[in-house]
């Protein structure tokens, strides 16, 4: 079955049940300041899951692109994929579990949808904690939809030690939050338990990984294709979860992975997806993937990369590349295929060529890629242009310097600024010589040429995970003192619903009930303009989030379960004007926003206002 097929039955199944089909949301997020790109299909659904109402219903589906950075350096394998696209279906406070499983599990089994054999479908399901029971009513819908297939489904009580050792092993799997829960992106959100559903490939297990095997094993035997969340929580910013007035189902189905399957690949990279961009990098390199590892790794980059370039750059919202927050990422991207495109031997400029074999393939069913082509293309030409001009050079200049196999900062940061490499992509090249890189010796350079503040430079090259400029890291720091003074004049029920930071004004979402007076926002104004007079120092610490909530700190900004996370302080002990959970990064000291002006207070929805500031 080809994607095109599978995007069209899994829209269609739940269009016969009443779904309404929703376009993609942009990948470049509009409300949520805490990720750069839109990661899973519920990400621009979250007004809607804690109970705004949609207008187009309270039953939805939708094929959501998706940008997930995390795993750069991971691509290359058979799996990892930067850009992927999503198949989801949303329950508003509508139907719940037994609707969704069943649903779930006859989409994947029938014969009229995919008809994938159930003896291959393994499920996990959570096991409950403190915080939320464990999930009796998954185990049993779960026992009962195998059961109407004939099969008995056994619970595995460790999730962890039993063989799944086709039917005589069990079925049914129990994890802990860390696998079986879908928390919140920002600070505050709709959560829940999920059960999540594994095909069996049949691949024996590699002992490596353990001595049993069981679906979230990693050895390459399972593969997780759906995820239905069932999102009955609000975390609060203590931490805590409250019950939503609503039950929410969230599901998510990885597209390229499905279609692997369905297609009997145990590669994403061997699904049509890729043969039209894998053909035209054979013709421009006259090389043939399947040659050998090395050379297919670098053809899964090329084409993996150029993907997600061109669904950045094609975006509604689109970005080009640039050395801050999303820029750097498309940069990151397209610098890392080019080198890989020079593995391959091309030497000509290949990017935009590429860039248009991906806008062929995908333009039908993404027409912005289309009404784009000529920007993407160009930018793309662009970029390579410039770095293709400096990349042998600097290659040649990496050589001589890695003579001692050891990268200085001052030697990472020549190539840099004169040759035009990431960072990551020095990091790489001195990773495959076995060397080492002075990554903060880099660093200080970077701040003192770009006349950065340590936060700003770390918070760029944490995974490029922040806007960096000058002007939006003030900005941010602003938006945790505006939110403390909300807090202070408004009082503590103020929480933050949402945040947007471009490089003239921050954007601050949050619960008020009514609209504030002008004496208020003299007052809130007042507050900040205050804290930056007294020019207070902004610190961070890394904590538990136990040890944050002791402190104080608001706006709990959700690393992985369990993590360390970071706490901004802003001020002196004990008086603190703002402790809050932030990724950051921000100012060193608080005068270094100049000063504070709110330009404008509104209703978002009912219960939701949103201001509008500028500094400097
Ligand atoms: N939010 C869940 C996921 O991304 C289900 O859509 O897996």
């Amino acid at each position: 079955m080809l994607v095109k097929e599978l995007r069209r039955k899994f829209l269609e199944f739940f269009s016969e049940r009443g779904h309404a089909v929703i376009p993609s949301a942009s990948l470049i997020p509009q409300e949520d300041p805490t990720v750069l790109f839109t990661t899973a299909g519920m990400h621009p659904l979250v007004p809607y899951l804690i109970g705004q109402t949609h207008p187009m219903g309270k039953r939805l589906a939708s094929v959501q692109k998706c940008v997930r950075t995390g795993d750069i350096d991971e691509v290359g394998d058979n799996r990892h994929l930067t850009f992927f696209e999503m198949l989801g279906n949303w329950s508003l406070g509508d139907y719940f579990k037994k609707e969704a499983i069943a649903w779930s599990f006859e989409f994947l089994t029938d014969k009229k949808w995919l008809g994938l054999d159930a003896e291959k479908i393994f499920v996990t399901v959570f096991t409950g904690d403190k915080t939320a029971p464990r999930d009796e009513e998954s185990i049993g819908i779960w026992q009962t939809q195998f059961a109407m297939r004939g099969m008995v489904a056994k619970v595995s009580q460790t999730g962890k030690d039993e063989p799944a050792t086709g039917v005589k092993g069990p079925r049914i799997y129990l994890y802990p939050k860390e696998k079986n829960w879908w928390g919140p992106a920002g600070a505050t959100g709709p959560c829940g338990s999920d059960t999540e559903m594994f095909y069996d490939t049949g691949r024996p297990h590699d002992p490596a990984y353990g001595k049993a095997c069981h679906p979230n094993c990693d050895c390459g035997r399972f593969v997780e294709i759906w995820n239905d969340v069932f999102m009955e929580y609000e975390k609060r910013a203590d931490g805590s979860f409250a019950a939503l007035k609503q039950k929410n189902v969230d599901t998510g189905m990885g597209l390229e992975r499905t279609a692997a399957i369905l297609q009997g690949k145990d590669n994403v990279f061997e699904t049509e997806i890729f043969s039209g961009i894998f053909g035209a990098l054979a013709d421009l390199s006259g090389i043939k993937y399947g040659r050998d590892e090395a050379h297919d790794r670098s053809f899964r980059i090329v084409a993996d990369h150029l993907r997600t370039a061109v669904f950045i750059i094609g975006d509604e919202h689109g970005v080009t590349p640039s050395n801050l927050g999303q820029g750097y990422i498309v940069r990151r991207l397209i610098r890392r295929a080019i080198r890989e495109g020079r593995r391959l031997g091309i030497k000509k400029t290949f990017t935009d060529q590429l860039g248009t074999v991906v806008i062929d393939e995908f333009g039908s069913h993404y027409k912005e890629l289309e009404t784009n082509r000529e920007r993407i293309v160009s930018e793309l030409k662009k970029e390579e242009e410039k770095f293709g001009k400096t990349l042998e050079q600097g290659l040649k200049e990496f050589e001589k310097m890695m003579k001692d196999r050891v990268i200085s900062g001052k030697e990472a940061f020549i190539l840099f600024s004169t040759y035009g490499f990431p960072l990551e992509l020095t990091q790489e090249l001195v990773g495959e010589r076995g060397g080492n890189l002075d990554v903060e010796e880099f660093k200080r350079e970077f701040e003192q040429h770009q006349e950065l503040s340590r936060t700003a430079t770390e918070g760029l090259f944490k995974g490029g995970l922040a806007d960096h400029s000058v002007e939006t890291t003030c900005l941010h720091t602003a938006t945790h003192l505006l939110h403390a003074a909300l807090r202070k004049v408004l009082g503590s029920d103020v929480a933050q619903k949402g945040s947007n930071i471009t490089t003239e004004r921050l954007r601050f979402d949050f619960t008020y009930s009514k609209k504030m007076t002008a004496e208020q926002i003299k007052e809130v104004e007042g507050l900040v303009n205050d804290a930056i007079t007294k020019n207070l120092p902004v610190q961070c610490e890394e904590m538990t989030v136990a040890a944050a909530k002791k402190s104080g700190a608001i706006g709990l900004f959700e690393e992985k379960y369990g993590e360390k996370v970071k706490v901004y302080f802003v001020g002196a002990k004990p008086d603190y004007f703002s402790i809050e959970i932030c990724g950051g990064p921000h100012a060193g000291h608080t005068s270094e926003l100049k000063k504070f002006k709110i330009i404008k207070e509104e209703a978002v929805v009912a219960g939701v206002r949103r201001i509008k500031a500028t500094i400097g």
